[in-house]
């Protein structure tokens, strides 16, 4: 059933209060076929858990929410197994139940916001880890022919934050169901430093999955704002890829800036970084501003739109160009 004006706040962890003009939900594929195949309302705009999204005016067309839930095991040896979860399954609880059954690979990913279906849309990454590391397939409906399809890894085209989902078939398909590929007998990833770090403080030197997702949840509480207390969607811009050229230019200036290695003769930098240097960090205008802890998250204080968000991104960006010749690039999807 489709209903009209329907206050998005609680459906955006940015809490912002817009409306969608017409809204639905589909928890299978069936209802997402009947819903689409039996309107003229356009675009489509699908909704996960709304943790990546910035919604500066009411939402024309059709939002439909995504609540096709299950998880079950589909192929399975003495090493691997492949689970498959339906796309709006919440993320945390899928780490979790892949935790649960011993199923290592996701665990650097805990406590993510949103759903399992938006997880391949920009490649979800934390910790050292990208779900395009465990990512085996993807089953989509597409809105124009209502035809399925399942995309291999090699077709989602995974970089940094991207895929061909925010690329060349952006707004085209619905993410139904997403299957992955995980170890029974794991190698953990304790390469972030600040994972290691966690475990010392813990003095755990043989860490199990569950210790690496406690570690890491420690980690993402003491730095990102809890979405329930303080309207955010992450970081708002990607880490740059800079030339060497500019990286050394800054590093004349500034010895201590953070750098990760990237393609050749580049380098990326930490965006977080940038802005604080910049001055930001902690800055509030009426009721937004940059996250006091993490100057990579821009944050709702309560009321503000966004456009005023988005205006301030704008102010940021500007900035960094003036202060550092590097233009960030936003990663939160604008609406
Ligand atoms: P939404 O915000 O609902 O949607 C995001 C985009 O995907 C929209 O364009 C939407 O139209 C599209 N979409 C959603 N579902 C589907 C579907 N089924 N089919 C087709 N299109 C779809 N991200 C990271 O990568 N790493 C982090 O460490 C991280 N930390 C975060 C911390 C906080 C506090 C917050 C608020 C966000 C963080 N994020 C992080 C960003 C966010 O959690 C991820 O991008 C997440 O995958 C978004 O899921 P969602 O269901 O909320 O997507
Ligand atoms: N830093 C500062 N000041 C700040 C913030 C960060 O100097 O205000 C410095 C830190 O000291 C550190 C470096 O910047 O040296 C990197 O900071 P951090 O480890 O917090 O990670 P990040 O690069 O800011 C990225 C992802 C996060 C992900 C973490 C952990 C992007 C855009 N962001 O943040 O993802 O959780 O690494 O892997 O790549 C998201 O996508 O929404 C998100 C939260």
């Amino acid at each position: 059933m489709i209903s009209q004006n329907i206050s998005l706040k609680k459906y955006n962890t940015f809490g912002i209060e817009v409306n969608a003009t017409n809204f639905a939900t589909f928890d299978s594929v069936e209802k997402l076929h009947q819903l689409v195949r039996s309107t003229t309302l356009s675009p489509i705009t699908i909704f996960g858990g709304g943790s990546n999204v910035l919604l500066t005016k009411d939402v024309g067309g059709l939002v439909l929410r995504n609540e096709i839930k299950g998880i079950k095991i589909i192929q399975e040896s003495d090493q691997e197994v492949i689970v498959e979860a339906g796309a709006g399954e919440i993320w945390h609880e899928f780490v979790l139940f892949c935790i649960d059954h011993g199923f290592g690979g996701v665990e650097n990913l805990s406590l993510i916001p949103g759903s399992v279906g938006a997880s391949p849309m920009q490649n979800i990454g934390a910790y050292g880890v990208e779900i395009k590391d465990v990512f085996e397939s993807l089953c989509a409906y597409e809105i124009e022919t209502g035809l399925e399809k399942v995309f291999s890894k090699a077709e989602c085209e995974f970089g940094y934050r991207e895929s061909v989902f925010k690329r060349a078939l952006k707004g085209k398909y619905v993410i139904t169901h997403v299957s992955f590929r995980l170890q029974k007998n794991p190698k953990l990833n304790t390469s972030y430093g600040a994972i290691e770090q966690e475990l010392k403080a813990q003095q755990i030197e043989k860490p199990t999955l569950r210790d690496i997702s406690n570690a890491v949840i420690a980690i993402r509480k003491s730095k990102l704002p809890d979405p329930n207390q303080l309207g955010n969607a992450g970081s708002f811009f990607k880490n740059p890829v800079v030339s060497v050229d500019i990286y050394n230019a800054i590093r004349e200036i500034h010895p201590d800036a953070p750098s990760y290695p990237a393609s050749e003769g580049n380098v990326k930098m930490a965006a977080g970084w940038l802005i604080e240097k910049a001055g930001w960090k902690g800055f509030t205008r009426d009721h937004f501003g940059v996250h006091k802890n993490q100057a990579l998250v821009l944050v709702n204080y309560g009321g503000a739109t966004g456009s005023e968000i988005w205006n301030l991104s704008s102010e940021i960006i500007q900035s960094i160009e003036e202060n550092f010749k590097i233009t960030l690039e936003r990663e939160v999807n604008i609406l």
